[in-house]
């Protein structure tokens, strides 16, 4: 281990390793809580940040992986703290997640700054629980793992293979078509989710997890792990190990997440055919780490890197075929002419050294470059008067029929209008009609909930459409598809265009000359900008208009504005 730091140089000793009134407080109290000398003098404190939560299904096993991290940390020679952080459960919170990712990030900054930490451990995995943590590690900077909660097995229904999100939408619109009855939509119910661990489609949680490990922030090949699989608990104690030797070593996240990095991880997440959701988060938190990323970078890196993973909602398979196929580390190694393999990772060594000896045993889950599921990755910007500051669409995961098109918008003002409407009869929508749904970004619904796969109305479902040009403010699900513009910047609720739309006005969507244009006149457009006004806030009180004073548009990253940047922050006096 290259030691740089003595234990006086230990953050900690501030707590522990002074002589005065408040340090004999910090002993004794750690003492109270039946700790020796021997247990904490001299040895880096570990805060291994939990997001453990009886109402999060992803993260059941966090409980018995916090057990395991203590077990690596004790082994190095560190002292663990455990802490709860707020759990950001996908399926149960509302309005969304996505409101309160910040106020995790948050949580996990000030937790490491106002306690004795000389490193964090974080557990996450469940979609926003990955960029928050890291959010607010980056800008605390001490030496950072993370441990990634694991995709959960197959889903299973009459011996044939369930993937998270994207089976659900699927069979759901077979129901609504007729084509599966009651009981069949029940057993798929109880075989879909059958371990712990994160969706195991390429949804945002595998997405977000996969951006974390190229990023180097947790130990090579973590990402892949099944969460019920035993090498997943024996990767947490190898974190816990890893992370003792960080503390010492002083190797911050500060000193692995440069450009190179977050250009990797861009990488990764498009030869993965990646959720649109990483487009936010790595934005979000590249400009954490002082880089000035902005959603044109993902398109010039989209157009030159191939979807190389035939993983569902792009592909075929899912999360626990991919771990067998290679993982990761095997998806990695053939993408080396494009990545930076000469920059450090958490693991103290080089991307290079760390991609060493993976392979690949199924070029059928993982292609080669020269069959790769698709020449292009999946992930492209779009602008035009409908979107001035860009948005986005999957276009790996759309019709290509559909990639260029001109119809008529079909407009739903908020999610209950479209509820309300979308399966009525007498819409006058038809298969080339365009789906417009407005007031769903991060101020308007609020939060930017995933409302962007719009439903196909029923009367066009039972005539055999299954796709159709939606576009929204809102985000999409990593594991939906569809031919989905998200992201729309400046959104709605903001005076955006998309506020401007009107039924019957023209829309045409060019994916590949990436533009997105309402075919109204500028004269008519202005008219109706006078005639606009904006919607009531949607928070008179709470952390909600906390959010709504702060929050930044979709292609900045949706995080605070006073949190993306500013002065740095002291460490907390002791007296
Ligand atoms: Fe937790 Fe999908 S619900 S990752």
């Amino acid at each position: 281990m290259n030691r740089k730091k003595t234990a006086e140089e230990l953050r900690s000793h501030r707590w522990y390793g002074v002589r005065d009134l408040r340090s004999f407080g910090h002993r004794s109290r750690t003492k109270q809580m039946g700790y020796a000398a021997e247990d904490y003098q001299g040895k880096p404190v570990i805060g291994i940040i939990n997001t453990w939560s009886d109402i999060n299904p992803c993260h059941t096993h966090f409980r018995d992986r916090a057990g395991e991290v203590k077990r690596g940390v004790w082994q190095a020679g560190g002292f663990p703290v455990e802490m709860p952080a707020m759990s950001l459960s996908e399926p149960f919170q509302k309005p969304s997640t996505m409101l309160y990712r910040n106020l995790l990030a948050m949580e996990t900054e000030e937790l490491l700054r106002s306690y004795p930490m000389d490193g964090a451990v974080l557990l996450g995995g469940c979609d926003k629980t990955t960029p928050a943590m890291l959010m607010g590690a980056i800008s605390m900077d001490l030496p950072t793992v993370f441990v990634p909660a694991g995709p959960m097995l197959r889903g299973n229904w009459r011996g044939r293979t369930l993937g998270s999100g994207s089976d659900v939408w699927k069979y759901w619109d077979e129901k609504r078509a007729g084509v599966i009855d009651e009981s069949a939509w029940e057993e798929i119910e109880d075989g879909i989710a059958r371990s712990p661990g994160h969706c195991m489609t390429m949804g945002t949680a595998s997405t977000m997890t996969a951006a974390t490990e190229a990023l180097g922030m947790t130990l090579p090949g973590a990402s892949s792990i099944p969460a019920a699989d035993s090498n997943h608990p024996r990767m947490a104690s190898a974190s816990g190990r890893r992370i003792v030797e960080m503390a010492w070593e002083d190797l911050k996240p500060s000193d692995i997440l440069d450009e190179r990095a977050y250009d990797d991880a861009i990488t990764a997440v498009l030869a993965l055919g990646g959720s649109t959701n990483a487009m936010i988060h790595l934005i979000a938190m590249a400009r954490r780490s002082g880089i000035p990323l902005a959603l044109d970078r993902f398109d010039a890196l989209s157009r030159r890197v191939p979807v190389l993973a035939n993983i569902r909602p792009s592909g075929e398979y899912l999360m626990e075929d991919f771990y067998y196929a290679g993982g990761l580390r095997g998806l990695l190694s053939r993408l080396e002419d494009s990545l930076n393999l000469d920059r450090p990772t958490v693991s103290g060594r080089i991307l290079r050294e760390d991609l060493s000896g993976a392979r690949v045993y199924d070029d059928e889950i993982i292609r080669p470059s020269d069959n790769p599921l698709q020449e292009e990755a999946g992930l492209a910007v779009l602008r035009g008067n409908l979107a001035h500051d860009g948005c986005v669409i999957k276009h790996s995961a759309a019709d290509p029929r559909l990639l260029k098109h001109t119809g008529r918008a079909v407009v739903f003002d908020g999610y209950d209008d479209l509820a309300w409407r979308i399966n009525d009869p007498a819409l006058a929508v038809d298969r080339d009609s365009v789906l417009v749904l407005r007031g769903a970004g991060p101020l308007g619904a609020p939060g930017m909930p995933e409302w962007g796969m719009l439903p196909i109305p029923e009367k066009l479902l039972k005539k055999g459409v299954r796709d159709m040009v939606r576009i929204s403010d809102a985000r999409m699900s990593g594991t939906a598809y569809g031919t989905c513009v998200l992201h729309v910047a400046p959104e709605s609720h903001v005076g955006g265009t998309l506020a401007l739309v009107r039924d019957g006005d023209r829309v045409e969507l060019d994916v590949p000359g990436r533009r997105l244009e309402l075919k109204v006149g500028e004269q008519e457009l202005e008219h109706r900008r006078t005639e606009w006004s904006p919607p009531e806030p949607s928070y008179g009180r709470s952390y909600g208009a906390i959010y709504a004073r702060h929050v930044t548009q979709a292609n900045e990253g949706c995080d605070f504005d006073f949190l993306a940047e500013g002065p740095a922050v002291k460490e907390p006096e002791i007296h």
